[in-house]
């Protein structure tokens, strides 16, 4: 019998596509181009599926988990859609905790997939006090932690799928990797291998400037920086204002058509700054995920 994809078996192998005209005056003339890596393409719509797909199946590859488990998870979004998602289709019962600031399809999403969820009160201390409670409840015996951000399987993700795949798409030629980070696994597992195949390929991180909210990364403090992350893998961090990313969004949809989320956006506004002082540069950026996630905050009206 013919063998059929499972949804999971499409996640990766996302396009990687050329703008075309917010570039201008870096792009071409300085022969620069910058790349669109399209992770809202995963079937769950962005680029936590990898990472979601890859702790639940690491970890039941060794044993620390089978069907029928409760898994628990503390998530600014993203993350909880791509682990509902591979939950179902893998039989595990999920729990998600996240602050209820977060957008309203979002929550929705992840209850679609059958995951239940506890909302914390954003003014309780967001996503760290979200953190807290899911290892509070992992101790009371409610389930299994997977944690993303001290989760290795988190960045293995992108060692063994996002960076191969920019590394064949662009023929070896990316100078520069942009990515806004959130827990940092998809630029740590990148710049892991585009490091082992060139190590002068140059790594920038995209953060939100302080007093910034841009959904999905944060600039952490000291003592919740994720334990996955690795500075010294970062050569330059770019700080992106919400306003700076809310008005690239709305750019990119309306000049590339290309619906992004903010955090995207963030990036592009840090792979224009790279352009603005680099010539003959292969930029690829990360679209993390797809603008309609977006819609009911009003930044695209
Ligand atoms: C919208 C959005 N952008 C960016 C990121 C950052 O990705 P990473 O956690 O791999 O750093 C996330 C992660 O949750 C996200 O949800």
């Amino acid at each position: 019998m013919k063998k059929y994809l499972t949804i999971e078996d499409t996640i990766g192998a996302t396009p990687l596509v050329r703008l075309q005209r917010i570039p201008g005056e870096f792009g071409e003339r300085r022969g620069n181009v910058i790349l669109a890596k399209l992770e809202g393409n995963n079937p769950a719509g962005s680029v936590k599926d990898r990472a979601a797909s890859s702790m639940i199946r690491q970890a039941e590859a060794r044993g620390d988990i089978k069907p029928g488990d409760t898994l628990i998870e503390a998530t600014s979004g993203n993350t909880g859609i791509a682990l509902a998602m591979t939950a179902a289709v893998r039989g595990y019962k999920m729990i998600l905790i996240m602050p209820d600031n977060l957008s309203v399809e979002r929550r929705a999403s992840m209850t679609a997939y059958g995951a239940q969820l506890i909302l914390t009160r954003a003014d309780q201390g967001g996503m760290e006090y979200a953190r807290d409670l899911a290892l509070k409840m992992q101790a009371e015996g409610k389930g299994k932690v997977l944690d993303q951000f001290a989760n290795d399987d988190n960045p293995l993700a992108h060692v063994q799928g996002t960076g191969p795949e920019i590394w064949e798409q662009t023929d070896g030629r990316v100078t520069h990797f942009v990515s806004a980070m959130g827990t940092t696994g998809t630029i740590m597992g990148v710049a892991s291998y585009l490091h082992s195949k060139n190590p002068a390929v140059r790594i920038v991180g995209a953060q939100p400037a302080e007093g910034s909210q841009i959904p999905g990364i944060r600039k952490w403090p000291e003592e919740y920086q994720p334990k996955i992350y690795r500075p010294e893998k970062v050569d330059e961090f770019e700080l992106i204002s919400q306003a700076e990313a809310e008005h690239m969004a709305r750019r990119l949809a309306a000049e590339e058509g290309i619906f992004g989320g903010i955090s995207s956006a963030g990036a592009l506004v840090a792979a224009m700054r790279v352009a603005a002082r680099a010539e003959n540069a292969t930029i690829v950026f990360i679209v993390c995920d797809r603008g309609d996630r977006y819609l009911s905050t009003g930044v695209f009206n």
